[in-house]
Protein backbone atom coordinates (compact mmCIF):
# COMPACT_ATOMS: atom_id res chain seq x y z
CA UNK A 1 0.00 0.00 0.00
CA UNK A 2 2.71 2.31 0.96
CA UNK A 3 6.75 2.65 0.09
CA UNK A 4 7.03 5.69 1.93
CA UNK A 5 10.37 5.73 3.91
CA UNK A 6 10.30 8.03 7.16
CA UNK A 7 13.43 9.46 6.36
CA UNK A 8 12.54 11.16 3.29
CA UNK A 9 9.49 12.13 5.20
CA UNK A 10 11.78 13.98 7.41
CA UNK A 11 13.91 16.04 4.28
CA UNK A 12 11.25 16.57 2.41
CA UNK A 13 9.53 20.29 2.11
CA UNK A 14 5.85 20.81 2.82
CA UNK A 15 4.45 23.53 1.66
CA UNK A 16 1.37 25.58 2.26
CA UNK A 17 -0.87 27.25 0.25
CA UNK A 18 -0.07 31.88 0.00
CA UNK A 19 -2.77 32.56 2.05
CA UNK A 20 -1.91 30.26 4.64
CA UNK A 21 1.32 31.90 4.83
CA UNK A 22 -0.47 34.77 5.89
CA UNK A 23 -2.77 33.73 8.07
CA UNK A 24 -0.26 31.99 9.72
CA UNK A 25 1.77 34.96 10.88
CA UNK A 26 -1.71 36.54 12.21
CA UNK A 27 -1.65 33.35 14.46
CA UNK A 28 2.03 33.89 15.47
CA UNK A 29 1.36 37.13 16.74
CA UNK A 30 -2.30 36.04 18.52
CA UNK A 31 -1.05 32.85 20.05
CA UNK A 32 2.65 34.10 20.95
CA UNK A 33 4.16 31.30 18.86
CA UNK A 34 7.50 31.41 18.02
CA UNK A 35 7.75 29.19 15.08
CA UNK A 36 5.33 28.40 12.06
CA UNK A 37 5.66 24.79 12.52
CA UNK A 38 3.62 25.33 15.44
CA UNK A 39 0.60 26.82 13.64
CA UNK A 40 1.20 24.58 11.18
CA UNK A 41 0.91 21.65 13.33
CA UNK A 42 -1.66 23.15 15.45
CA UNK A 43 -3.88 23.78 11.78
CA UNK A 44 -2.99 20.37 10.99
CA UNK A 45 -4.55 18.54 14.18
CA UNK A 46 -7.44 20.77 13.46
CA UNK A 47 -8.27 19.85 10.14
CA UNK A 48 -7.62 15.90 10.76
CA UNK A 49 -10.47 16.28 13.91
CA UNK A 50 -13.10 16.88 10.87
CA UNK A 51 -15.39 14.12 9.49
CA UNK A 52 -14.17 14.54 5.90
CA UNK A 53 -11.20 15.10 3.80
CA UNK A 54 -10.18 19.03 2.92
CA UNK A 55 -10.77 20.13 -0.61
CA UNK A 56 -7.34 20.62 -2.68
CA UNK A 57 -5.96 23.62 -1.11
CA UNK A 58 -5.43 26.63 -4.23
CA UNK A 59 -1.83 26.90 -4.61
CA UNK A 60 1.63 25.93 -3.30
CA UNK A 61 3.22 29.14 -3.57
CA UNK A 62 3.02 29.59 0.75
CA UNK A 63 6.10 28.66 3.41
CA UNK A 64 7.90 25.44 3.34
CA UNK A 65 8.85 23.97 6.65
CA UNK A 66 10.89 20.85 6.42
CA UNK A 67 9.46 17.40 7.56
CA UNK A 68 11.61 17.04 10.88
CA UNK A 69 10.78 20.33 11.95
CA UNK A 70 7.02 20.18 10.98
CA UNK A 71 6.55 16.59 12.66
CA UNK A 72 9.19 16.62 15.04
CA UNK A 73 11.82 14.18 16.00
CA UNK A 74 10.81 10.29 15.47
CA UNK A 75 10.53 9.64 19.38
CA UNK A 76 9.13 12.69 20.05
CA UNK A 77 5.79 13.05 18.05
CA UNK A 78 7.33 12.90 14.21
CA UNK A 79 6.08 9.15 13.85
CA UNK A 80 2.50 9.96 15.30
CA UNK A 81 2.01 12.57 13.00
CA UNK A 82 2.72 10.43 10.14
CA UNK A 83 0.92 7.98 11.04
CA UNK A 84 -2.20 9.87 11.87
CA UNK A 85 -1.97 11.47 8.20
CA UNK A 86 -1.22 8.32 6.65
CA UNK A 87 -4.75 6.75 8.79
CA UNK A 88 -6.25 9.69 7.55
CA UNK A 89 -5.68 9.34 4.06
CA UNK A 90 -6.10 5.78 4.24
CA UNK A 91 -9.38 5.74 5.93
CA UNK A 92 -10.87 8.47 2.99
CA UNK A 93 -9.21 6.65 0.01
CA UNK A 94 -8.69 3.14 1.29
CA UNK A 95 -7.13 2.24 -2.53
CA UNK A 96 -4.75 5.32 -2.80
CA UNK A 97 -1.14 4.48 -3.03
CA UNK A 98 0.71 6.76 0.04
CA UNK A 99 3.93 8.17 -1.78
CA UNK A 100 5.63 11.42 -0.01
CA UNK A 101 3.68 13.11 -3.25
CA UNK A 102 0.49 12.55 -1.63
CA UNK A 103 1.66 12.69 1.77
CA UNK A 104 2.93 16.64 0.74
CA UNK A 105 -0.51 16.95 -0.92
CA UNK A 106 -2.98 15.97 2.05
CA UNK A 107 -0.85 17.89 4.47
CA UNK A 108 -0.74 21.36 1.99
CA UNK A 109 -4.97 20.45 2.34
CA UNK A 110 -4.68 19.76 5.70
CA UNK A 111 -2.57 22.59 7.01
CA UNK A 112 -5.01 24.96 4.60
CA UNK A 113 -8.23 24.30 6.26
CA UNK A 114 -6.94 23.90 9.45
CA UNK A 115 -5.96 27.25 9.66
CA UNK A 116 -8.97 28.75 8.12
CA UNK A 117 -11.14 26.76 11.13
CA UNK A 118 -8.65 28.10 13.65
CA UNK A 119 -9.72 31.49 12.54
CA UNK A 120 -13.30 30.92 12.54
CA UNK A 121 -12.35 29.43 16.07
CA UNK A 122 -10.61 32.56 16.68
CA UNK A 123 -13.34 34.73 15.95
CA UNK A 124 -16.08 32.52 17.63
CA UNK A 125 -13.90 32.84 20.78
CA UNK A 126 -12.72 36.53 20.78
CA UNK A 127 -10.04 36.13 23.00
CA UNK A 128 -6.55 33.88 23.80
CA UNK A 129 -7.98 31.95 26.70
CA UNK A 130 -11.41 31.43 25.29
CA UNK A 131 -9.50 30.01 22.19
CA UNK A 132 -7.78 27.65 24.05
CA UNK A 133 -10.87 26.88 26.00
CA UNK A 134 -12.64 26.34 22.97
CA UNK A 135 -10.01 24.04 21.52
CA UNK A 136 -9.69 21.82 24.13
CA UNK A 137 -12.84 21.11 25.78
CA UNK A 138 -15.40 21.45 22.12
CA UNK A 139 -12.83 20.63 19.48
CA UNK A 140 -10.92 18.09 20.32
CA UNK A 141 -13.90 16.41 22.81
CA UNK A 142 -11.66 15.80 25.62
CA UNK A 143 -12.93 12.76 28.22
CA UNK A 144 -14.36 14.61 31.32
CA UNK A 145 -13.53 10.95 33.07
CA UNK A 146 -10.95 8.67 32.79
CA UNK A 147 -9.47 5.93 34.43
CA UNK A 148 -6.94 6.82 37.19
CA UNK A 149 -2.99 6.14 36.02
CA UNK A 150 -0.98 5.48 38.67
CA UNK A 151 1.68 7.99 37.29
CA UNK A 152 5.08 8.89 38.90
CA UNK A 153 4.62 11.98 40.48
CA UNK A 154 6.79 14.59 42.13
CA UNK A 155 4.65 14.54 44.91
CA UNK A 156 4.61 11.05 45.89
CA UNK A 157 3.83 11.09 49.00
CA UNK A 158 0.73 13.51 48.89
CA UNK A 159 -0.85 11.27 45.64
CA UNK A 160 -0.17 8.28 48.32
CA UNK A 161 -2.20 9.67 51.06
CA UNK A 162 -5.45 10.42 49.00
CA UNK A 163 -8.44 8.32 49.50
CA UNK A 164 -10.64 7.50 47.38
CA UNK A 165 -14.28 7.31 49.65
CA UNK A 166 -17.75 8.46 49.80
CA UNK A 167 -17.95 11.65 52.14
CA UNK A 168 -20.73 13.20 52.84
CA UNK A 169 -21.75 16.46 54.22
CA UNK A 170 -24.76 17.03 56.29
CA UNK A 171 -26.47 19.92 54.79
CA UNK A 172 -29.36 20.33 58.31
CA UNK A 173 -32.74 18.97 58.24
CA UNK A 174 -35.69 18.67 56.09
CA UNK A 175 -37.88 21.17 56.89
CA UNK A 176 -40.93 18.91 55.89
CA UNK A 177 -40.07 15.39 57.12
CA UNK A 178 -37.03 16.67 60.07
CA UNK A 179 -34.70 14.12 58.52
CA UNK A 180 -30.92 14.71 58.36
CA UNK A 181 -29.92 15.57 54.56
CA UNK A 182 -27.05 14.58 53.18
CA UNK A 183 -25.00 16.06 50.07
CA UNK A 184 -22.33 13.19 48.75
CA UNK A 185 -19.56 16.12 47.54
CA UNK A 186 -17.85 13.38 45.30
CA UNK A 187 -20.39 11.51 43.67
CA UNK A 188 -20.21 9.95 40.01
CA UNK A 189 -22.20 12.25 37.63
CA UNK A 190 -22.21 15.46 39.05
CA UNK A 191 -19.31 18.10 40.07
CA UNK A 192 -18.14 18.53 42.97
CA UNK A 193 -18.92 22.42 43.55
CA UNK A 194 -21.33 24.16 45.87
CA UNK A 195 -22.72 27.78 44.84
CA UNK A 196 -24.27 29.72 47.71
CA UNK A 197 -26.99 32.23 47.14
CA UNK A 198 -28.90 34.58 49.54
CA UNK A 199 -29.44 38.42 50.17
CA UNK A 200 -26.85 40.13 52.85
CA UNK A 201 -26.98 38.35 56.41
CA UNK A 202 -28.97 35.51 55.09
CA UNK A 203 -26.48 32.69 56.10
CA UNK A 204 -24.19 32.62 52.88
CA UNK A 205 -20.69 32.52 55.10
CA UNK A 206 -22.52 30.63 57.77
CA UNK A 207 -23.13 27.57 55.95
CA UNK A 208 -20.03 27.69 53.78
CA UNK A 209 -17.90 27.93 56.60
CA UNK A 210 -19.98 24.73 58.29
CA UNK A 211 -20.07 22.92 55.11
CA UNK A 212 -15.94 23.71 54.77
CA UNK A 213 -15.15 22.33 57.96
CA UNK A 214 -16.93 19.35 58.11
CA UNK A 215 -15.24 18.71 54.57
CA UNK A 216 -12.02 19.32 56.37
CA UNK A 217 -12.80 17.05 58.98
CA UNK A 218 -13.80 14.70 57.34
CA UNK A 219 -10.69 15.05 55.23
CA UNK A 220 -8.19 16.96 56.35
CA UNK A 221 -8.23 18.00 52.71
CA UNK A 222 -5.72 21.37 52.38
CA UNK A 223 -8.63 24.22 52.15
CA UNK A 224 -8.08 27.53 50.59
CA UNK A 225 -11.02 30.04 52.05
CA UNK A 226 -10.89 33.48 50.24
CA UNK A 227 -13.07 36.27 51.67
CA UNK A 228 -12.67 38.36 48.40
CA UNK A 229 -14.92 41.15 49.93
CA UNK A 230 -14.09 42.02 53.65
CA UNK A 231 -11.71 41.15 56.09
CA UNK A 232 -14.40 39.31 58.15
CA UNK A 233 -13.27 35.98 58.39
CA UNK A 234 -9.39 36.97 59.41
CA UNK A 235 -11.11 37.62 62.90
CA UNK A 236 -12.16 34.03 63.33
CA UNK A 237 -9.34 32.34 65.45
CA UNK A 238 -11.26 28.87 65.79
CA UNK A 239 -12.22 29.20 62.24
CA UNK A 240 -8.14 29.16 61.23
CA UNK A 241 -7.59 26.34 63.88
CA UNK A 242 -10.42 24.03 62.70
CA UNK A 243 -9.21 24.22 58.71
CA UNK A 244 -5.49 24.22 60.32
CA UNK A 245 -5.10 27.33 58.20
CA UNK A 246 -2.72 30.57 58.26
CA UNK A 247 -4.81 33.92 58.16
CA UNK A 248 -3.43 36.30 55.67
CA UNK A 249 -4.69 39.70 55.36
CA UNK A 250 -3.95 40.91 51.82
CA UNK A 251 -2.24 43.89 50.91
CA UNK A 252 -0.56 44.39 54.38
CA UNK A 253 0.53 40.66 54.09
CA UNK A 254 2.04 39.00 50.60
CA UNK A 255 1.51 35.88 49.72
CA UNK A 256 4.39 33.49 50.17
CA UNK A 257 3.76 31.91 46.46
CA UNK A 258 6.57 31.23 43.64
CA UNK A 259 3.27 32.31 41.28
CA UNK A 260 4.98 31.78 38.13
CA UNK A 261 7.26 28.74 39.00
CA UNK A 262 7.54 26.56 36.07
CA UNK A 263 8.10 29.62 33.21
CA UNK A 264 10.98 28.13 32.91
CA UNK A 265 10.68 24.83 32.07
CA UNK A 266 10.53 24.89 28.29
CA UNK A 267 9.19 28.10 25.54
CA UNK A 268 6.28 26.80 25.43
CA UNK A 269 5.63 27.27 29.22
CA UNK A 270 7.01 30.57 29.35
CA UNK A 271 4.10 31.28 26.60
CA UNK A 272 1.99 30.24 28.70
CA UNK A 273 2.84 31.85 32.31
CA UNK A 274 3.27 34.84 30.35
CA UNK A 275 -0.09 34.55 27.97
CA UNK A 276 -2.10 34.20 31.29
CA UNK A 277 -0.31 37.22 33.02
CA UNK A 278 -1.25 39.23 30.06
CA UNK A 279 -4.77 38.20 30.44
CA UNK A 280 -5.10 38.52 33.88
CA UNK A 281 -3.42 42.23 33.85
CA UNK A 282 -6.11 42.88 31.29
CA UNK A 283 -8.95 41.82 33.51
CA UNK A 284 -7.90 42.98 36.64
CA UNK A 285 -7.90 46.35 35.12
CA UNK A 286 -11.10 48.47 35.08
CA UNK A 287 -10.33 49.97 31.73
CA UNK A 288 -8.30 46.59 30.59
CA UNK A 289 -5.23 46.83 28.17
CA UNK A 290 -5.38 48.10 23.94
CA UNK A 291 -4.14 45.32 21.71
CA UNK A 292 -0.92 47.34 21.49
CA UNK A 293 -0.51 47.43 25.14
CA UNK A 294 -0.91 43.74 25.19
CA UNK A 295 1.52 43.35 22.61
CA UNK A 296 4.27 45.09 24.56
CA UNK A 297 3.47 43.27 27.72
CA UNK A 298 3.86 39.81 26.02
CA UNK A 299 7.41 41.22 24.26
CA UNK A 300 8.52 42.68 27.58
CA UNK A 301 7.65 40.27 29.57
CA UNK A 302 8.49 36.59 27.57
CA UNK A 303 12.21 36.59 27.87
CA UNK A 304 11.67 37.62 31.86
CA UNK A 305 9.73 34.28 31.92
CA UNK A 306 12.10 32.28 29.75
CA UNK A 307 15.00 32.78 31.96
CA UNK A 308 14.12 33.77 35.40
CA UNK A 309 13.00 32.12 38.66
CA UNK A 310 11.26 33.10 41.11
CA UNK A 311 9.76 36.51 39.63
CA UNK A 312 8.60 39.50 41.43
CA UNK A 313 6.07 42.01 40.58
CA UNK A 314 9.19 44.10 40.76
CA UNK A 315 11.07 41.87 38.59
CA UNK A 316 7.87 42.88 36.00
CA UNK A 317 7.67 46.30 36.53
CA UNK A 318 11.44 46.49 35.54
CA UNK A 319 11.47 44.43 32.72
CA UNK A 320 8.63 46.79 31.03
CA UNK A 321 10.58 49.54 32.11
CA UNK A 322 13.77 48.75 30.27
CA UNK A 323 11.61 46.97 27.26
CA UNK A 324 10.03 50.51 27.02
CA UNK A 325 13.35 51.98 27.48
CA UNK A 326 15.31 49.78 24.62
CA UNK A 327 12.49 50.43 22.08
CA UNK A 328 12.26 54.20 23.03
CA UNK A 329 8.40 53.73 23.60
CA UNK A 330 6.51 56.87 25.08
CA UNK A 331 5.64 55.09 28.83
CA UNK A 332 2.21 54.67 29.14
CA UNK A 333 -0.23 52.55 31.22
CA UNK A 334 1.60 49.41 31.01
CA UNK A 335 4.69 51.33 32.55
CA UNK A 336 2.64 53.11 34.95
CA UNK A 337 0.16 50.31 36.22
CA UNK A 338 3.18 47.74 37.48
CA UNK A 339 4.19 51.01 39.49
CA UNK A 340 0.90 51.71 41.19
CA UNK A 341 0.84 47.36 41.79
CA UNK A 342 4.02 47.71 43.19
CA UNK A 343 3.10 49.55 46.33
CA UNK A 344 2.36 46.47 47.75
CA UNK A 345 4.00 43.38 48.17
CA UNK A 346 1.59 41.18 46.63
CA UNK A 347 3.65 37.60 46.57
CA UNK A 348 7.04 36.79 47.77
CA UNK A 349 8.60 33.54 45.80
CA UNK A 350 9.05 31.60 49.17
CA UNK A 351 6.84 28.80 48.35
CA UNK A 352 7.01 26.25 45.41
CA UNK A 353 3.21 25.87 44.39
CA UNK A 354 2.97 22.56 45.92
CA UNK A 355 4.17 23.47 49.23
CA UNK A 356 1.58 26.28 48.96
CA UNK A 357 -1.39 24.73 48.09
CA UNK A 358 -0.72 21.53 50.32
CA UNK A 359 -1.17 23.82 52.93
CA UNK A 360 -4.74 25.47 54.68
CA UNK A 361 -4.85 29.47 53.73
CA UNK A 362 -7.19 31.67 54.86
CA UNK A 363 -7.06 35.00 52.42
CA UNK A 364 -8.91 38.22 53.13
CA UNK A 365 -8.82 41.11 50.62
CA UNK A 366 -10.66 43.56 52.63
CA UNK A 367 -8.44 46.50 52.17
CA UNK A 368 -7.01 45.94 48.81
CA UNK A 369 -7.45 48.40 46.32
CA UNK A 370 -9.86 47.00 43.16
CA UNK A 371 -7.37 45.79 40.88
CA UNK A 372 -4.24 45.04 42.77
CA UNK A 373 -7.43 42.27 44.44
CA UNK A 374 -8.22 41.42 41.28
CA UNK A 375 -5.03 40.61 39.95
CA UNK A 376 -3.73 38.82 43.05
CA UNK A 377 -6.97 36.58 42.80
CA UNK A 378 -6.73 36.12 39.29
CA UNK A 379 -2.72 35.17 39.36
CA UNK A 380 -3.32 32.80 42.14
CA UNK A 381 -6.03 30.70 40.53
CA UNK A 382 -3.69 30.71 37.60
CA UNK A 383 -1.17 29.18 38.98
CA UNK A 384 -3.37 27.03 40.80
CA UNK A 385 -4.32 25.45 37.46
CA UNK A 386 -0.75 25.44 36.49
CA UNK A 387 -0.35 23.14 39.22
CA UNK A 388 -3.08 20.95 39.37
CA UNK A 389 -2.60 20.78 35.99
CA UNK A 390 1.06 19.19 36.69
CA UNK A 391 -0.76 16.15 39.12
CA UNK A 392 -1.86 12.63 37.71
CA UNK A 393 -5.77 12.38 38.07
CA UNK A 394 -7.61 11.93 41.59
CA UNK A 395 -8.03 8.02 42.16
CA UNK A 396 -11.36 6.61 42.56
CA UNK A 397 -13.06 3.66 44.64
CA UNK A 398 -15.28 0.91 43.52
CA UNK A 399 -18.25 2.94 43.55
CA UNK A 400 -16.55 5.88 41.59
CA UNK A 401 -16.10 8.41 44.53
CA UNK A 402 -13.13 10.35 43.66
CA UNK A 403 -10.79 11.54 45.91
CA UNK A 404 -10.77 14.71 47.06
CA UNK A 405 -7.14 16.79 47.15
CA UNK A 406 -8.31 20.22 47.94
CA UNK A 407 -10.74 22.42 48.30
CA UNK A 408 -11.38 26.52 46.95
CA UNK A 409 -13.77 28.41 49.04
CA UNK A 410 -14.46 32.24 47.92
CA UNK A 411 -16.97 33.92 49.65
CA UNK A 412 -18.24 37.01 47.81
CA UNK A 413 -17.29 35.79 44.65
CA UNK A 414 -19.09 38.71 43.08
CA UNK A 415 -16.25 40.81 42.29
CA UNK A 416 -14.62 38.01 40.85
CA UNK A 417 -17.69 36.12 38.92
CA UNK A 418 -18.23 40.04 37.30
CA UNK A 419 -14.38 40.06 36.30
CA UNK A 420 -15.46 37.11 34.17
CA UNK A 421 -11.61 36.00 34.56
CA UNK A 422 -11.39 32.57 33.47
CA UNK A 423 -9.32 31.16 36.44
CA UNK A 424 -12.85 30.45 38.34
CA UNK A 425 -14.54 29.44 36.08
CA UNK A 426 -11.31 26.87 35.08
CA UNK A 427 -11.23 25.79 38.72
CA UNK A 428 -15.19 25.11 38.30
CA UNK A 429 -15.04 23.15 35.06
CA UNK A 430 -11.48 21.85 34.51
CA UNK A 431 -10.33 20.38 38.01
CA UNK A 432 -12.48 17.50 38.85
CA UNK A 433 -10.84 15.00 37.87
CA UNK A 434 -7.86 15.98 40.18
CA UNK A 435 -9.85 16.53 42.97
CA UNK A 436 -10.58 19.99 43.28
CA UNK A 437 -13.54 20.98 45.00
CA UNK A 438 -15.10 24.90 45.05
CA UNK A 439 -17.57 26.53 46.92
CA UNK A 440 -18.64 30.34 46.19
CA UNK A 441 -20.63 32.49 48.29
CA UNK A 442 -22.56 35.62 46.37
CA UNK A 443 -25.55 37.52 47.34
CA UNK A 444 -27.53 37.45 44.07
CA UNK A 445 -27.86 35.06 41.80
CA UNK A 446 -27.71 37.17 39.11
CA UNK A 447 -23.73 37.05 39.77
CA UNK A 448 -23.37 33.39 38.02
CA UNK A 449 -25.05 34.46 35.33
CA UNK A 450 -22.69 35.59 31.74
CA UNK A 451 -20.06 33.30 32.60
CA UNK A 452 -19.14 30.51 30.32
CA UNK A 453 -22.17 27.89 28.51
CA UNK A 454 -20.98 25.04 30.89
CA UNK A 455 -21.08 27.20 33.99
CA UNK A 456 -23.80 26.07 35.52
CA UNK A 457 -23.95 22.52 34.79
CA UNK A 458 -20.83 22.37 36.66
CA UNK A 459 -22.71 23.14 39.79
CA UNK A 460 -23.42 20.11 41.88
CA UNK A 461 -25.20 21.87 44.75
CA UNK A 462 -27.03 25.04 44.40
CA UNK A 463 -27.93 26.57 47.78
CA UNK A 464 -30.19 29.44 48.14
CA UNK A 465 -31.25 31.63 50.90
CA UNK A 466 -33.76 34.19 51.13
CA UNK A 467 -33.50 36.38 48.39
CA UNK A 468 -35.89 38.62 46.40
CA UNK A 469 -33.95 38.67 43.21
CA UNK A 470 -35.11 37.73 40.19
CA UNK A 471 -32.58 35.60 37.89
CA UNK A 472 -34.99 33.70 36.62
CA UNK A 473 -32.67 32.12 34.00
CA UNK A 474 -29.94 31.18 36.48
CA UNK A 475 -32.32 30.13 39.32
CA UNK A 476 -34.78 27.68 37.06
CA UNK A 477 -31.48 26.71 35.33
CA UNK A 478 -29.72 25.70 38.72
CA UNK A 479 -32.99 24.69 40.36
CA UNK A 480 -35.11 23.11 37.59
CA UNK A 481 -37.94 24.44 38.37
CA UNK A 482 -39.59 27.96 39.52
CA UNK A 483 -39.46 28.11 43.26
CA UNK A 484 -40.14 30.87 45.88
CA UNK A 485 -36.99 32.08 47.67
CA UNK A 486 -38.45 35.46 48.96
CA UNK A 487 -40.17 33.66 51.10
CA UNK A 488 -37.52 31.42 53.07
CA UNK A 489 -37.29 32.05 56.94
CA UNK A 490 -34.39 32.69 58.48
CA UNK A 491 -31.66 29.66 58.38
CA UNK A 492 -33.70 28.34 55.86
CA UNK A 493 -32.70 27.31 52.05
CA UNK A 494 -33.47 25.35 49.39
CA UNK A 495 -31.42 22.70 47.30
CA UNK A 496 -31.59 19.87 44.58
CA UNK A 497 -30.32 16.90 45.55
CA UNK A 498 -30.42 14.06 42.85
CA UNK A 499 -32.71 16.35 40.65
CA UNK A 500 -34.95 16.26 43.76
CA UNK A 501 -36.03 19.70 45.27
CA UNK A 502 -35.49 20.29 49.05
CA UNK A 503 -35.72 23.04 51.65
CA UNK A 504 -33.40 22.48 54.42
CA UNK A 505 -33.67 23.86 58.12
CA UNK A 506 -29.43 24.53 57.67
CA UNK A 507 -29.39 26.43 61.39
N1 LIG B 1 -22.11 30.32 64.26
C1 LIG B 1 -23.16 31.16 64.34
N2 LIG B 1 -24.06 31.03 65.32
C2 LIG B 1 -25.12 31.86 65.41
N3 LIG B 1 -25.36 32.85 64.54
C3 LIG B 1 -24.50 33.04 63.55
C4 LIG B 1 -23.34 32.21 63.38
N4 LIG B 1 -22.66 32.63 62.30
C5 LIG B 1 -23.37 33.68 61.80
N5 LIG B 1 -24.46 33.91 62.53
C6 LIG B 1 -25.51 34.92 62.25
O1 LIG B 1 -26.24 34.42 61.17
C7 LIG B 1 -26.63 35.47 60.28
C8 LIG B 1 -26.13 35.16 58.89
O2 LIG B 1 -24.75 35.45 58.80
P1 LIG B 1 -23.83 35.24 57.50
O3 LIG B 1 -22.61 35.99 57.78
O4 LIG B 1 -23.70 33.82 57.21
O5 LIG B 1 -24.69 35.94 56.37
P2 LIG B 1 -24.29 36.18 54.86
O6 LIG B 1 -25.38 35.64 54.04
O7 LIG B 1 -22.94 35.66 54.60
O8 LIG B 1 -24.32 37.76 54.77
P3 LIG B 1 -23.42 38.77 53.92
O9 LIG B 1 -23.99 38.81 52.55
O10 LIG B 1 -23.62 40.08 54.63
O11 LIG B 1 -22.02 38.28 53.97
C9 LIG B 1 -26.07 36.73 60.87
O12 LIG B 1 -27.08 37.37 61.58
C10 LIG B 1 -24.98 36.25 61.80
O13 LIG B 1 -24.80 37.13 62.89
MG1 LIG C 1 -21.18 36.59 54.10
Amino acid sequence: MSDIKTTNVWFANFTSSAIVSKKTKEFLKRLGFYSNYQVARLSLGRSLGEPNFPESADDAKGQSINGHTLFGEEDNGGLLWLSLLIENIHSFYPDKEISLDVLQQAVKDHWHRGVFLLEQDWKEAGDYSNFVELLITRRATLPNESNYLAINDNNGNQQNNLIAKAVALNLGKDKDSGELIQWTINGQGYSPNVAIMGQAGAGKTRMMLKLLTELRTLTNVPVLLIDAGKDELAERPELATALGATVLKIPSQAIPLDIFAGSTLNSDSARDVTMAFRESLDKALVKGLTDNQKMRVLEALKPLFVKQENITMQDIKKAIEQYYEDNSIKPDRVVTIPNELCQYKLFEPTLSPSEFFNQSWILTFGNAPDESRRLTMFLLFDALHRYLQTLPESPMDENNHRAIRMAIAIDEARPLLDAKHDGLSKMVRLHRSHGLTVFMASQSPDDYAGQSDDYMEQIGLPICFKTNATSTTVLNNMFKSKLNFSALELGACLTVIENKTCKVEAF
